[in-house]
């Protein structure tokens, strides 16, 4: 898996640039954070490389083919190894589903797909389902709750859960734990990372908290209305030459 951008750019409008000039790679395996304010431009880097909004300048490529947002045969393609995360996962979880047939949601299109990463001898598609429950640490017997029956963390869990299901080769997090509190935002952490050595996934994790994105990442890319100001790995993010924001970012964390 490789994902490397070059050159983006995104504008809402004519004299506003959500995205100013984004270049950076991410390799297999790696776990990537990037960190900004609220407004500097996460959820849209988000968005336009899960293909879900447009783009006028620049490339985005995946495993050497360029994804563009007009090619929908190659969207489809790409949509089946990657897979999102969001802040809010009361509005990505369908109220009126128990949270086992949620789960389940992206493995019904690849019916004969059980995930690897699960010690199971059958298809069943309930097992399936609390196993993968399970790997995420909701007990099997919460398999027949529905959404509005979890707190949030748990909630998180099932999202986890749902996006691991299909084993993408890339994980896009948007501020997955930025609705929860502190010690619900470790144990989610925890299990990020957890996943990440299971699967050998690669992780986009997003968030405008510097210690979210420092526990969990190896390469941090700092973004500010916009641009990306510095792109470090994380042994190096006590030293001089950091960008003055990342230096007031991690001081404001201190602070905290
Ligand atoms: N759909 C949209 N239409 C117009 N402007 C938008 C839209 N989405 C985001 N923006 C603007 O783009 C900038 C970046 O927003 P966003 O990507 O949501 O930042 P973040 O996720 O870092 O808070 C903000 O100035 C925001 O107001
Ligand atoms: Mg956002």
């Amino acid at each position: 898996m490789s994902l490397v951008v070059e050159g983006l750019s995104k504008r809402y409008s004519k004299n506003m640039k959500a995205l100013n000039g984004l270049s950076f790679s991410v390799q297999e395996g790696e776990c990537l954070g990037i960190v900004g304010e609220s407004g500097s431009g996460k959820s849209t880097l988000a968005r336009v490389l899960l293909g879900l909004e447009t783009y006028k300048e620049g490339s985005i490529s995946y495993n050497g083919k360029p994804i563009a947002p007009k090619s929908r045969s190659q969207l489809r393609e790409y949509r089946k190894s990657v897979q999102m995360i969001f802040q809010d996962s009361t509005s990505s979880l369908n109220p009126k589903l128990p949270i086992w047939k949620s789960v389940l949601e992206p493995l019904d299109n690849f019916k004969e797909l059980t995930p690897s990463f699960l010690p199971l001898q059958t298809n069943n598609r309930r097992e399936v389902a609390e196993g993968l429950l399970e790997i995420v640490g909701l007990e099997k017997h919460m398999a027949d709750r529905y959404p509005g029956e979890l707190s949030g963390g748990q909630k998180q869990r099932v999202s986890i859960a749902r996006a691991i299901s299909i084993e993408p080769s890339l994980l896009i997090c948007d501020e997955p734990t930025a609705s929860l509190d502190v010690t619900v935002q470790v144990q989610i952490l925890q299990l990020l990372k957890e996943l990440q050595k299971t699967t050998n996934m690669t992780i986009l994790f997003i968030s405008h908290d510097i210690r979210a994105v420092t526990y969990l990442c190896e390469k941090v890319m700092v973004l500010k209305n916009g641009t990306l100001v510095d792109q470090f790995s994380l042994e190096a993010l006590y030293h001089h030459e950091r960008h003055p924001y990342t230096k007031a970012l991690v001081q404001a964390a201190t602070l905290e």
